[in-house]
């Protein structure tokens, strides 16, 4: 199962990608975690120990190794290879975590708002559609705020895309781009998920709000200070306090996308 997870910065994608691989990787699962945002914190939220992480080199800043992937024998400048051959690179580049899941940290991808059509965007876009349909993991990944680097072909890989807010009109407003475009790229299952909630009369207001969408509020997880001080203890939430209410909260979000695996995969 291919499980993306967007939504505006600051909601908490970071925690319930990094939360959510842990979780299918202590149920056994063969895990993947990827991280596609620039701010590139994933591998703190799933524990990785520090040694591994000064290890990690992202693949965005590999210049020598995506120079020569796209590189076009005898083509002048400004012409490369936009279809390059990554299908070795995230065993070779991967790193361990725990519970036995595995991180690739790609960093984050300029938006093509901005022109830029560099090689390695167009590496990690051939990087992010083979790990989307090729590979046979439970992917999770972490995005940038937005979504527009995909593919139409690439977003077909994606089984769950999880849109995170929190309880502002703003994160909402970019969810609802968010959804419109999965919708565009013809991703099927989209889930909205309302994080750090206080209290149920927000439920009922971001309900409101959405009644018009055709996206559910598929769950909400409520604000944790434990999460918090997890952050400062420089700790995954999960090893900090496994029984925190947040962490439980996102336990029984797992159990469902448990549950959605059965049904899109098993039967
Ligand atoms: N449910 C929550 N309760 C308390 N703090 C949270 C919760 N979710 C996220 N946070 C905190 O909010 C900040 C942003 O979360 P993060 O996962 O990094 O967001 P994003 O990846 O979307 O930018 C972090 O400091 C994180 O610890
Ligand atoms: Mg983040």
């Amino acid at each position: 199962m291919k499980i993306a997870v967007s939504g505006k910065g600051g909601v908490g994608k970071t925690l319930i990608a990094g939360i959510l691989a842990r979780m299918f990787a202590k149920d056994g699962f063969k895990v993947l975690a990827i991280d596609n945002d620039s701010a590139m914190n994933l591998s703190y939220t799933l524990g990785i120990d520090d040694k591994t992480k000064d290890q990690i080199v992202p693949i965005k800043e590999m210049k020598s190794m995506i120079e020569e992937r796209t590189n076009v024998e005898g083509a002048g400048p400004g012409v490369y290879n936009i279809n390059p051959n990554v299908s070795d690179i995230p065993d070779k580049y991967k790193v361990s975590g725990p519970d036995g899941l595995q991180l690739l940290v790609l960093g984050g991808i300029e938006e093509p708002a901005t022109g830029c059509l560099c090689p390695e965007n167009a590496l990690i876009r051939t990087l992010l559609y083979n790990l989307f349909v090729k590979r046979d993991e439970v992917i999770i990944v972490d995005f940038e705020a937005g979504i527009e680097h995909l593919g139409r072909g690439t977003a077909k890989g994606i089984d769950v895309m999880l849109v995170i807010s929190e309880p502002s009109q703003k994160s909402l407003d970019l969810c609802k781009k968010i959804i419109e475009l999965s919708k565009k790229l013809g991703v099927i299952n989209i889930y909205l998920v309302a994080n750090k909630i206080t209290d149920e009369s927000q439920r009922e207001i971001i309900n409101k709000k959405i009644q018009n969408w055709d996206v559910p509020l598929y769950h909400t997880v409520p604000f944790d200070p434990e999460i918090g001080k997890a952050d400062l203890e420089g700790k995954s939430p999960i090893d900090y306090n496994s029984n925190s209410e947040g962490i439980i909260s996102i336990m029984s979000l797992f159990e469902k996308l448990k549950k959605l695996k059965k049904e899109l995969f098993d039967l």
